[in-house]
């Protein structure tokens, strides 16, 4: 009983994020595969992307991220109540990257979870972090998304297609009740289209056929990504637009509303279709693809701590995030900045 607690808005209250040091540009990527530097820039928009050094983990990233969050919220670890961790590059099959990250972050007991959503992970954390403290369940939530996915990258001439796109890179963000009742999460919207989960992801290891893995699956590329990429860039940019609509539509908005844009970086041509078929002014997007590639469910996270720092989130700002992934997962997310 004594848990049930009146909580109207969950806000944001801290931000963070991290990247390891080590540059990979698109010219080192045609060193090594049968690429260029041209067809990476003007198909995806990238143009460098960060790469772990060896022994760095997803929770060593992670770790990074969640003390900077913490710091800008004021907050220490032990304030925090549960940790939600969205990734699609755990450090090991199991135990999920929350158990290695929690104890990193010094706490003993502290409750938490791995979200297996893919590049649409953060939105569902901020689903379900809204939910867990607007019940009363918990007070403060580490939500981090983090990915390490340079070591799964097949980068030879076979894996070009998925290599060229991937980074790795760790984003984080406190939520707590709002102490304004207007700013916090306004809304969430998730899916899922599972008919289509085949269409990307990593097949080994994997139970299916009896066999967890066999040497011909390493020799074969089948623990590395694998993409359908235009059936999954027609899904994107079809998902992404209907569920921002559904949620402007849920709260009574239209397009011009929204004061920023932030999207899952997949590719920067999936973004300029959104923004062109919506009417989104491009002052409003931010993208970041062209510094990190794709880095999956720590995308948003890293976004946001970006547009932060750079002083373009004013209290009562509008933000629309929005992640379309593998699994097929997408959701968007409207929060109104502020604490
Ligand atoms: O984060 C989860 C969600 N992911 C996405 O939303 C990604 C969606 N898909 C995409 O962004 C794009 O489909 C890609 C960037 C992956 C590929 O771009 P595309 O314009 O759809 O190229 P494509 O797959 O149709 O391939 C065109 C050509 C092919 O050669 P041929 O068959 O025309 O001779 C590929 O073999 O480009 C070739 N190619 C490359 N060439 C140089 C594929 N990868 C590369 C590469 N470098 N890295």
């Amino acid at each position: 009983m004594a848990r049930v607690r009146e909580i109207s808005q969950v806000a944001i209250t801290g931000t963070g994020m991290a990247v390891p040091p080590r540059i990979v540009t698109n010219d080192e990527l045609s060193k090594i595969m049968d690429t260029s530097d041209e067809w990476i820039r003007q198909r995806t928009g990238i143009e460098e992307r960060r790469y772990v050094a060896p022994g760095v983990s997803a929770s060593d990233l992670a770790l990074e991220a969640s003390q900077k969050a913490l710091a800008t919220a004021g907050l220490n670890a032990t304030d925090i109540d549960f940790v939600l961790v969205a990734t699609l590059s755990p450090e090991q099959y199991f135990p999920g990257t929350c158990s290695f990250l929690q104890a990193k972050l010094g706490l003993s007991t502290t409750s938490g979870l791995d979200i297996r959503a893919q590049c649409s992970g953060f939105v569902y954390g901020l689903e379900m972090g809204q939910a867990l403290i607007a019940s009363g369940q918990y007070k403060r939530i580490l939500l981090v998304g983090v990915e390490v996915q340079s070591p799964a990258l097949d980068l030879t001439d076979r894996g070009r297609d998925t290599a060229a796109l991937f980074g790795d890179g760790a984003g984080a963000v406190i939520l707590e009740a709002a102490k304004n009742p207007k700013h916090g999460i306004q809304r969430v919207i998730t899916h899922i289209e599972g008919k289509h989960a085949d269409k990307l992801g990593v097949q080994y290891p994997s139970a299916i056929g009896g066999v967890w893995i066999k040497p011909e699956h390493i020799a074969d590329g089948g623990v590395s990504p694998k993409m359908d990429g235009r059936f999954v860039f027609k899904h994107a940019v079809t998902r992404m637009p209907e569920v921002i609509n559904e949620v402007l539509l849920d709260q009574g908005l239209s397009v011009p509303d929204i004061d920023l844009w932030l999207f899952h970086q997949a590719n920067l041509r999936i973004n300029e279709h959104i923004a062109q078929g919506m009417g989104i002014p491009v002052e409003k997007t931010y993208n970041n693809i062209q510094k990190y590639g794709n880095t999956s469910a720590a995308t948003l996270p890293m976004l946001l701590d970006e547009c932060r720092r750079d002083g373009r989130l004013k209290d009562g700002d509008r933000i629309m995030m929005t992640a379309f992934g593998a699994g097929f997962t997408w959701g968007s997310a409207l929060v109104t900045w502020g604490k």
